[in-house]
């Protein structure tokens, strides 16, 4: 039976047809129901197991190696076929490309960005590695504040500190240094902070912030802006609420919190129950941070805010690891687009 299957395997190996129809005659006869190597494996069948396990393998490979043999020879002759005589079959079924998708994060930022600038926002970009002024000195961080601590902080260099911007509101001392009220600008970006990884806290994430300062810029503007945000966002049942908090760059501060989408404030397990979620931070801009810039603070006033983009994104998605967004999984990612 060895032989057999040896002299099979070099009339496989050997075989060399010039058309479509000797390939398939030569199937039929290794291959086919009447076959030899159909046959071989029949008298497989009754041989002894020790037997089996001498042939199994080599009647496997001959099998592989003659459909191997046979795909191979068929596609060459069709492309030969196809460009000799320039007849391209265009029913044929082409396979569908695959298209690559926006990463959700991607998507929910220029969401964001969108409902912006319909009340004028415009965009405005920094540098990721800054110096400690730009991320905390001009906004009014004490310098014994915990975030210049490295705990807390990426440092690129110390003393003078270079580091990883912890929040996009660097990019809003650099518009305040370098043009004139009014200012209305919107700052999407990466940030950095030296967390360990969890599926609600990531080292890197996004952020929109955002600022606006003119003349007679009040709170009321502020919430006016968030609150239209927020429907923009979440549907014109959305309804938001503030609670004083407490930012170095702001005064007075808040933390928005918006009505819970998904049980219409009833209380969930996503909103704790409580029927809000927390989605930013906001303020009017401390004097101090405006004459930092530059900025004469009796003339101008003006409000700030600033939120994580994969909050609102799993807020929008429900998806609840943050660790989902950076691992790059073509079927997580995939899902998405349609959404928007
Ligand atoms: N910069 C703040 C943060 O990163 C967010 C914020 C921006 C708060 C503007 C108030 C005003 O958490």
């Amino acid at each position: 039976m060895q032989n057999r299957i040896k002299e099979l395997m070099e009339k496989v190996g050997g075989f060399k047809p010039a058309t479509l129809a000797e390939i398939e005659d030569f199937r039929i006869k290794i291959l086919g129901k009447k076959g030899e190597l159909t046959a071989l494996f029949e008298e497989f069948k009754s041989l002894s197991a020790e037997q089996k396990k001498e042939i199994g393998k080599t009647i496997n490979e001959l099998k592989t190696k003659a459909l191997d043999k046979i795909n191979e020879l068929k596609e060459s002759l069709d492309t030969v076929v196809a460009s000799d005589c320039d007849a391209i079959d265009m029913s044929r079924p082409a396979t569908a490309r695959r298209v690559g998708t926006r990463h959700p994060i991607s998507l929910v930022r220029r969401q964001i960005v969108d409902i912006f600038s319909r009340l004028g926002f415009t965009v405005a970009d920094g540098p990721e590695i800054e110096d400690d002024w730009h991320v905390f000195s001009a906004l009014n961080f004490p310098p014994e504040h915990p975030a210049r601590d490295m705990q807390d902080t990426f440092f690129v260099e110390k003393n003078p500190d270079i580091l990883l911007r912890t929040h996009t509101s660097s990019i809003q001392v650099r518009v305040m240094q370098n043009s004139r009220p009014p200012i209305r600008v919107v700052c999407p970006g990466r940030v950095f902070r030296n967390e360990a990884i969890s599926y609600r806290a990531h080292c890197i994430f996004h952020q929109v912030e955002g600022l606006y300062i003119d003349e007679n810029v009040s709170f009321a503007d502020l919430k006016q802006t968030i609150l239209y945000f927020a429907k923009e966002m979440f549907g014109e049942d959305a309804s938001i609420r503030m609670r004083p908090s407490y930012f170095p760059f702001t005064e007075p501060s808040a933390e928005v919190d918006v009505s819970c989408n998904l049980c219409g404030g009833k209380g969930c397990n996503v909103c704790k129950g409580t029927g809000w979620l927390e989605i930013m931070g906001c303020g009017m801009v401390d004097p101090n941070v405006l004459e930092a810039c530059g900025i004469d603070s009796r003339k101008y006033s003006g409000f700030a805010f600033g939120m994580g983009v994969e909050r609102i994104a799993m807020l929008r998605y429900g998806v609840k690891d943050l660790r989902l967004y950076f691992e790059n999984d073509i079927r997580f990612l995939q899902q998405f687009e349609a959404i928007y």
